[in-house]
């Protein structure tokens, strides 16, 4: 696969949000934009098409608050099926596959993330765990060495992704990890590291916690903005 394949950002923002309990998250602001428009913001720079799924009501809401050039689709009773909708909208070959749901994600993720997806076919955002962890019901402990936190952009081949999605679907699995349906085939996924700011707002205190995050990340973007600006006439 060469470099100059097409690439789509595929955002998934179909979900009701009930843990959060504010309506439809994608729609909710951190700092004075949605998380949608978090989402989209921080792949401008780096795709070739961007595609979002969206609640069918919400349709016109995010036609207006979107950039004429991203697409917009409806999403499914569940994230496999709003992914499947994504899969079958987009026109791209590489797909990165990222939640509306975390708005800090930086540049050199999606860059590795594509990276390894051009060199491995798959590629999954993953964390190390920091905390223990146990079974609720036991008591029993983990070796938390061996255990990785999945979290997005996930990337693939788009004909492999829908290959997975394909067989997933008939066989009746549902999942909420994609690159779970590619290891499914018997195909590698490539684990790129993550961030702890790819934090995803699932309840009240990690809404609380992005709008502390936030002006902070804003001004590190904002940074980096300027350093990218200046860089050409400072090497006149
Ligand atoms: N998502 C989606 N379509 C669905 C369900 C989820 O596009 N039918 C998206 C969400 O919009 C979110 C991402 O998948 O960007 C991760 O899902 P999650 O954090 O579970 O969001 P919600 O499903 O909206 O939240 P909840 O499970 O609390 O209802
Ligand atoms: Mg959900």
């Amino acid at each position: 696969m060469s470099t100059s394949v097409k690439v789509a950002a595929l955002i998934p923002a179909a979900g009701s949000g009930q843990r959060l309990g504010q309506g439809p998250k994608a729609f909710v602001e951190v700092s004075g934009k949605t998380l949608l428009e978090r989402a989209i913001t921080n792949f401008a720079e780096h795709v070739d098409e961007i595609v979002v799924a969206v609640p069918t009501e919400l349709q016109t809401k995010a036609k207006n608050l979107l950039p004429d050039d991203v697409i917009i689709t409806t999403g499914g009773t569940t994230r496999q099926e709003t992914v499947y909708r994504l899969l079958q909208t987009c026109t791209a070959e590489l797909v990165l596959i990222h939640d509306a749901a975390r708005p800090f994600l930086a540049a050199d993720i999606i860059k590795r993330t594509k990276a390894a997806v051009l060199a491995r076919g798959a590629a999954s955002v993953v964390m190390p765990v920091a905390d223990s962890l146990i079974e609720a019901t036991t008591g029993q402990t983990h070796d938390r060495s061996k255990l990785r936190a999945v979290q997005t952009p996930q990337g693939f081949r788009q004909n492999l992704i829908l290959r997975a999605h394909d067989v997933a679907n008939a066989r009746g699995a549902q999942v909420t990890d994609d690159a779970s349906l590619v290891r499914a085939l018997g195909e590698p996924v490539a684990l790129v590291e993550g961030s702890s700011w790819l934090l995803k707002v699932t309840d009240p205190s990690q809404l609380e916690l992005a709008r502390a995050l936030a002006p902070h990340w804003d001004a590190q973007q904002d940074q980096a903005t300027l350093t990218s600006q200046l860089k050409p006439s400072s090497m006149l």
